[in-house]
């Protein structure tokens, strides 16, 4: 054997190391380990080294055909110019490529393959912003876990998901692909998705590397235009937007996206102070930092840097590991590092860091464990898949109104008009980074209305108009269904391609004509039930006084009509809440429940204060919002001590009864606000949930948890600490319903 040949032997025969984080100053995971990719650093050209830190997006010779990459691309490979790909899957295609890697080039160097699996791949699940509203974060780590079951199947290793940014800003087209405006909720949903997405060993076929993204407060973008600058204080940063990021680490988050946008005038991509000194050096990250798409490239438009090589420098000295289709490592790091700018050690350091992770998927025991013909055959869009994506739809969906008991409808409804222009579509349920979910295999609303019907029911349907278009032609067939019918249910809402990346709205009521066909149709005078599909909060004020019954319904995803249908005929009674506030004019946003007090707390009836003169001060719906078809009473609070020293803990209680006739659950909320600090405090904070099930007039004793530690926040002296002082504590259904009681905390 060569030197190389004993080099890789020793390589393949490595133990399998366990993903996880470890707190700051512990030695690595595994030593054995770290002295075999001392080796392998050993043989490796700093043109190899330059390769493992290059992605590049797969590129086909016949467009559609995933079949062979441009010759280029392969030849890439061949001469270890590449560590990575995204965008190519498929157990044959995958392992075709991989041959090229492991089989042709010097060193024989695994490929990691990457692709957005956002919520599912083919069995497509409800955006996260739906999947957040569930308030259950086990439920969603078995739909993470899903989504890497398909997607190892298909020969990916890595996901760049969960995107854990917090989004106060309903115009942010990218607020459907995160769990909302609050950072407890969304550290609860970012940490779920971390553990579906990997498991308990990252070497298993059927785990992959997560990607938390985008490293940091992208959603803070000004005006909530993608891609903008964010002015933030650190403060702000530390408390709002970096918690979700922190809670994936801790999770073990193999790997980090860090964002396009700068903050206070430094882009992410080149920000040290984020990528190295927060990430690694406080949370103790030991995975790698990718790129968004382009991004070190994007430096120089930023006038961060004035060229490819700076950027290139800029960002790699920062900590970002891995350059996403900019190719700036490629083309600069052996020049920067010839010329003395940059150190080797910082380029080992980040190969080091990504073949790490190739180890731990165990790509270098066996590069096509993820290639499997037999698994991909049998996993994709199994029926446990859909059915798991059923359950996860109908607890995503959000009743904001049900006068009179409207819903739940009868099965045996006389005649039921279907109308709207989603209530027939199978395009726009997947909602945005579809990954590889088809039309073909959504129910539509339609569909699942009438398979839920007795066979006495007559079903009919009318589109009515087009989501986004000013005519009016499909409004006479419309309406002559809702004449025809007993009860009507419109299906209206947002394409997918209105939310996403790059797809901010200025306006957010129903796009084109459809509050002026619901208009029409409600002239009618029949009982109308409004189905919402939208990527975001809507304005719909008009909606909100005239229509009895309006069930947000988000993007649900391949399942969207039989979970409508359990939901809206009472098979599954709705249980999912707000995770982001509903404005009732684009003018109030951002709206959100932790805003800050102010001198002039906003009232109504008093001029000088913090308000608009046109619009109430109060949101359409609050964070935490959601009905269900039964009531909940709420008991008093009950707290274990009136004062408990730093350190300690509290325990508080509630009762909550079910006063309805129905079965119903309910999402038990905790908030603390902080009566005063060395720096102002939000007026509340999420600080606990949970969900239950209670029978008609069941009731529970809910008890939580509340350690000073969950107090803490950045202090004027900008430590992480809880200060001594009143607290005020408020649970219930909501972040605006709420009981209230007081405790004190003293210092030890
Ligand atoms: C750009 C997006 O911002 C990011 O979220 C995504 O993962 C990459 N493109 C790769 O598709």
């Amino acid at each position: 054997m060569n030197r190389i040949s004993v080099a890789l032997a020793f390589l393949l025969a490595l133990p399998i190391v366990q993903s996880s984080s470890r707190p700051p100053g512990t030695p690595p995971l595994n030593s054995a380990v770290e002295r075999r990719l001392d080796s392998l650093l050993a043989l490796m050209t700093l043109e190899e080294k330059a390769g493992q830190l290059t992605q590049y997006t797969a590129r086909w010779t016949a467009p559609g055909e995933r079949v062979r990459l441009i010759p280029d691309q392969e030849a890439l490979i061949r001469k270890g110019k590449v560590g990575s790909l995204l965008n190519a899957y498929g157990a044959d295609v995958t392992r075709r490529i991989q041959e090229i890697a492991v089989k042709e080039s010097r060193l024989k160097i695994p490929l990691v393959f990457g692709y957005d699996v956002i919520h599912g791949l083919r069995t497509v699940f409800p955006i996260p912003l739906g999947e957040a509203s569930t308030w259950e974060p086990g439920l969603i780590e078995k739909a993470a876990r899903v989504a890497a079951t398909e997607a190892s199947a298909m020969g990916i290793q890595w996901t760049f998901a969960p995107m854990v940014d917090i989004a106060r800003d309903p115009r942010w087209g990218r607020i459907a692909e995160g769990s909302g405006e609050d950072p407890y909720l969304g550290a609860a949903m970012a940490a779920a998705h971390v553990r579906g997405f990997q498991g308990d060993d990252l070497s298993q076929p059927n785990t992959i590397l997560s990607c938390p993204k985008h490293f940091a407060a992208y959603g803070g973008a000004e005006g909530g235009r993608d891609y903008n600058a964010v002015d933030i204080s650190e403060r702000t940063l530390r408390d709002v937007y970096l918690p979700p990021f922190e809670a994936a680490v801790k999770a073990g988050a193999a790997t980090i996206m860090c964002s396009f946008n700068e903050i206070a005038g430094v882009p992410s991509t080149g920000n040290r102070q984020l990528l190295t000194d927060i990430l690694r050096k406080e949370w103790g990250f030991d995975g790698f930092v990718v790129s968004d798409w382009g991004s070190i490239g994007e430096l120089r438009a930023h006038g961060f840097a004035s060229s490819g090589a700076e950027a290139a420098l800029l960002a790699l000295s920062a900590g970002t590991d891995m350059d996403m289709e900019s190719n700036l490592y490629g083309e600069q790091v052996e020049v920067l590092v010839r010329s003395g700018k940059l150190a080797e050690s910082v380029v080992d350091e980040s190969v080091r860091r990504i073949l790490r992770a190739k180890i731990r998927l165990g790509l270098f025991d066996d590069p096509y464990r993820y290639c499997s013909v037999v698994r991909e055959r049998s996993l994709i869009l199994h029926p446990d898949h859909r059915a798991l994506a059923r359950d996860v739809a109908r607890r995503s969906m959000v009743l904001l109104k049900n006068e009179k008991n409207l819903l739940p409808l009868n099965k045996q409804a006389g005649t039921l008009a279907v109308i709207g222009p989603l209530a027939a579509d199978s395009i726009n349920p997947l909602g945005t980074w579809d990954a590889l979910g088809r039309p073909a295999d959504v129910v539509t609303v339609l569909e699942g209305i009438r398979k839920a019907v007795s066979p006495q029911t007559t079903v009919l349907y009318a589109k009515g108009c087009a989501i986004d278009s000013s005519a009016t032609d499909g409004f006479g067939e419309a309406i002559a269904a809702a004449r025809r019918a007993d009860v009507v249910v419109m299906v209206l809402g947002e394409a997918s391609s209105m939310s996403g990346e790059a797809s901010c709205r200025s306006v957010l009521d129903l796009p084109g004509n459809q509050e002026a066909l619901l208009k029409a149709i409600h002239a009618v005078g029949k009982p109308i039930v409004v189905i919402l599909m939208n990527g975001r909060p809507l304005t719909i004020p008009w909606l909100d006084q005239q229509i009895p019954a309006i069930l947000e319904a988000w993007m649900p995803g391949v399942e969207a009509g039989g979970a409508v249908a359990d939901v809206i005929f009472g098979d599954y009674a709705p249980s999912g809440r707000l995770p982001v506030t509903f404005p009732r004019r684009v003018g109030q946003v951002p709206i959100y429940y932790n805003h800050k007090s102010t001198g002039r707390p906003a009232d109504d009836t008093v001029k000088y204060t913090s308000r608009y003169l046109d619009v109430p001060s109060s949101p359409l719906y609050p964070f935490g919002y959601g009905l269900s078809y039964t009531r909940f009473a709420y008991g008093r609070l009950t707290l274990s001590a009136a004062r408990i020293r730093e350190g300690e803990s509290l325990r508080v209680g509630i009762e909550v009864r079910n006063t309805g006739e129905r079965p119903g659950e309910e999402t038990v909320q905790l908030y603390v606000q902080d009566e005063f600090g060395s720096v102002t405090r939000p007026v509340k904070e999420l600080k606990g949930f949970c969900k239950i099930a209670l029978a008609p007039g069941e009731k529970k004793n809910i008890e939580f948890m509340l350690s000073t530690a969950d107090l803490a926040f950045t202090t004027l002296d900008m430590k992480h600490r809880v200060e001594p002082g009143t607290f005020k504590v408020f649970a219930g259904g909501n972040s605006r319903d709420l009981a209230a009681s007081s405790f004190e905390v003293v210092a030890r």
